[in-house]
C-alpha cells in the first residue's frame, strides 16, 4: 500500500462520518451545530444519491404516523429511544424553515411538492453551515483502532487512523491498470476522535451501496444479522409468473397477507412479477419459500356471495357474478385470466349446477389466492436492506458500540428496517440526530 503513496496528509477532525447519505447528513450538521469539527468522507461522486432518487424524486421524506411498530429488526424495542427523541415534526420543522413545499398523501406521508433536491439542499446547507467538510470520491481503504497510550502527545483525543485513496472510476481502474507501476492512487490519512459508520445497506449498488460498513462492524467483533434486499418486488417462474406477465400494468386494492401481518394496499402486476404498495410491504416480512396470500376483492365475502347468488340467481355464471366488480376492483383482463386459472372447469356452468363445496373453494381462493413467489428482484431495485448490525451489540441511546468506545452506527446499516412510507428516512434522521448529540 505504502509504494502507491504519492501524496500524504494526516488531518485531525473531532467526528468522521463515513458515509453522505441520509443519516450521515443529519449526524453532521447535529454535530456541527455543537461546535464538533466534522469531516464526511464518501466514496460517491455526489452526496445523499439514494435521497435525490427516492420517493419517485419527491422524496417521502417522513410520516406523520412514526410508531416502533412501523420498524422490523431483530431487537423490535431498539429504535424506540431515538424515535421518541427526535419525532418526525422536528424534520418536519426544518422542512419548514427552509420553506420547501410539500404536501401529505395516504397514511400520512409527507412528499416534496417540487423535488427531493430540495431535501439535499437543505442538509447540504446546513452542514455547510456549520462548517462539515465533505469529502466525495473518497475511498476508505483502513481504519485503525489507535491505542491511547501511543498517541501523539499533541493529539490525545485520537481514538482511530484512516487511510484513504481516490475513489476509482471504472475508466480511471483500466487507466490504473494500463499504468500497472504507475499508480496514480492520492493517499491521505485522517484521524478522529468519534468515528461514525453510516454507510447504508446493499440496495443499488450502482447508487454507491457497499458492504464496508459491515466489514467495519465485523473488524471490531460486531456481529450481523443475515441481510437481504426488501421492500423489494416478488418474482414467480411458475405458471403463476406467465399469468402475472399477461397483466402487467393492471393494479388493485387487495389485502396482501402472511401469517405474521397484512397490509390493505394497491397491488400492480408487472412483466416481472407482483409490485405495488401491498408487495413492497409485505416483502418486509417475506422469507424465501413462503407463499403469500392475497385477497383479490377485500371488501366482498366472496363465499356468501356465490351462496346467496346461488339461491337469488341461480342460473347466473361466475363471471357474471364478478361483472359487477369489473370497473374498479378486477379489471375485465384480470377477470378473463383469472377464470382460466381458477374456474376453467366450471365456467360455463350455472350456478345451481355448481356444487356448494366448489363455489366455498373458489370464494376462498378468491379471497385468499396462495401464491409462492420464486425469490424477490433483490437488490437492483430494493429500497432497503433487511439485517445489517445486531443491534443488542449497540447502545439504543448513543448508537455508540458496545466493544469499541468512539465507534458508533446510525441508518440503514444497522438492523432497522422501516415500512415503505418515510419511515426509513424518519430513522436515518433519528439516529443521525441522537448519535450527532454525543460524538
Ligand atoms: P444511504 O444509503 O442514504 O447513505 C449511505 C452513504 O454511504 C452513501 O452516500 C454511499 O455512497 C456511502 N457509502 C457506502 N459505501 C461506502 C464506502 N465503502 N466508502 C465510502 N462511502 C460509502 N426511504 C424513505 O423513507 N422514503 C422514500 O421515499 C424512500 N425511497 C427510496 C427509493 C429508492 C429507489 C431507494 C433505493 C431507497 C429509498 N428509501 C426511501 C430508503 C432510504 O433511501 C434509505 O433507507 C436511507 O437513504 C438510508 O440512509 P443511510 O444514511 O443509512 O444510507
Amino acid at each position: 500500500m505504502d509504494n502507491h503513496r504519492t501524496a500524504s496528509q494526516d488531518s485531525h477532525y473531532d467526528v468522521i462520518i463515513i458515509g453522505a447519505g441520509a443519516s450521515g447528513l443529519y449526524c453532521a450538521l447535529t454535530a456541527g451545530r455543537r461546535g464538533r469539527r466534522v469531516l464526511v468522507l464518501d466514496h460517491a461522486n455526489k452526496a445523499g444519491k439514494k435521497i435525490l432518487m427516492s420517493g419517485g424524486g419527491r422524496c417521502n421524506f417522513t410520516n406523520y404516523f412514526v410508531e416502533p411498530e412501523h420498524f422490523i429488526g431483530s431487537n423490535p424495542h431498539f429504535c424506540k429511544s431515538a424515535l421518541s427523541r427526535y419525532p418526525s415534526w422536528e424534520f418536519i420543522a426544518m422542512v419548514e424553515q427552509h420553506k420547501i413545499p410539500y404536501h401529505e398523501r395516504e397514511h400520512g406521508q409527507l412528499f416534496c411538492d417540487d423535488s427531493a433536491q430540495d431535501i439535499l439542499t437543505m442538509l447540504l446547507n446546513e452542514c455547510s453551515a456549520v462548517g462539515v467538510q465533505v469529502r466525495l470520491n473518497t475511498q476508505i481503504d483502513s481504519v485503525q483502532a489507535l491505542d491511547n497510550d501511543k498517541n501523539d502527545k499533541n493529539d490525545k483525543k485520537a481514538r482511530f487512523k484512516l487511510l484513504t485513496s481516490k475513489a476509482l472510476s471504472k475508466k480511471d481502474k483500466q487507466a490504473q491498470k494500463d499504468l500497472a507501476h504507475q499508480s496514480t492512487a492520492v493517499q491521505a490519512s485522517f484521524c478522529c476522535e468519534s468515528l461514525v459508520v453510516a454507510t447504508g445497506g446493499l440496495s443499488i449498488p450502482t447508487m454507491g451501496a457497499s458492504g464496508l460498513g459491515y466489514e467495519l462492524a465485523q473488524q471490531f467483533g460486531h456481529s450481523l444479522i443475515t441481510t437481504d434486499a426488501s421492500l423489494v418486488p416478488f418474482t414467480f417462474t411458475d405458471k403463476t409468473g406467465e399469468l402475472i406477465r399477461t397483466l402487467a400494468g393492471i393494479s388493485i386494492p387487495v389485502i396482501a397477507s402472511n401469517e405474521r401481518i397484512s397490509f390493505k394496499l394497491p397491488l400492480l402486476f408487472t412483466h416481472r412479477g407482483l409490485s405495488g404498495p401491498a408487495m413492497l410491504q409485505l416483502s418486509n416480512y417475506w422469507q424465501t419459500g413462503e407463499t403469500i396470500s392475497i385477497n383479490l376483492l377485500p371488501d366482498i365475502d366472496m363465499t356468501a356471495l356465490f351462496l346467496t347468488h346461488k339461491k337469488s340467481h341461480p342460473r347466473q355464471l361466475i363471471r357474471t357474478v364478478l361483472a359487477d366488480y369489473t370497473d374498479n376492483a378486477l379489471p375485465k383482463k384480470l377477470l378473463a385470466a383469472l377464470q382460466t386459472t381458477l374456474w376453467d372447469d366450471i365456467k360455463d356452468k350455472e350456478l345451481a349446477n355448481i356444487k356448494d363445496e366448489r363455489l366455498i373453494e373458489l370464494g376462498e381462493t378468491l379471497n385468499g389466492w396462495q401464491l409462492k413467489p420464486s425469490g424477490t428482484e433483490g437488490y437492483r431495485t430494493a429500497e432497503v436492506t433487511r439485517g445489517g448490525i445486531k443491534t443488542d451489540e449497540v447502545s439504543s441511546k448513543t448508537l455508540q458500540s458496545n466493544y469499541q468506545d468512539g465507534l458508533y452506527f446510525i441508518g440503514e446499516v444497522l438492523d432497522v428496517t422501516g415500512w415503505l412510507g418515510g419511515y426509513n428516512f424518519q430513522w436515518a434522521w433519528a439516529s443521525g440526530f441522537v448519535c450527532g448529540e454525543v460524538v
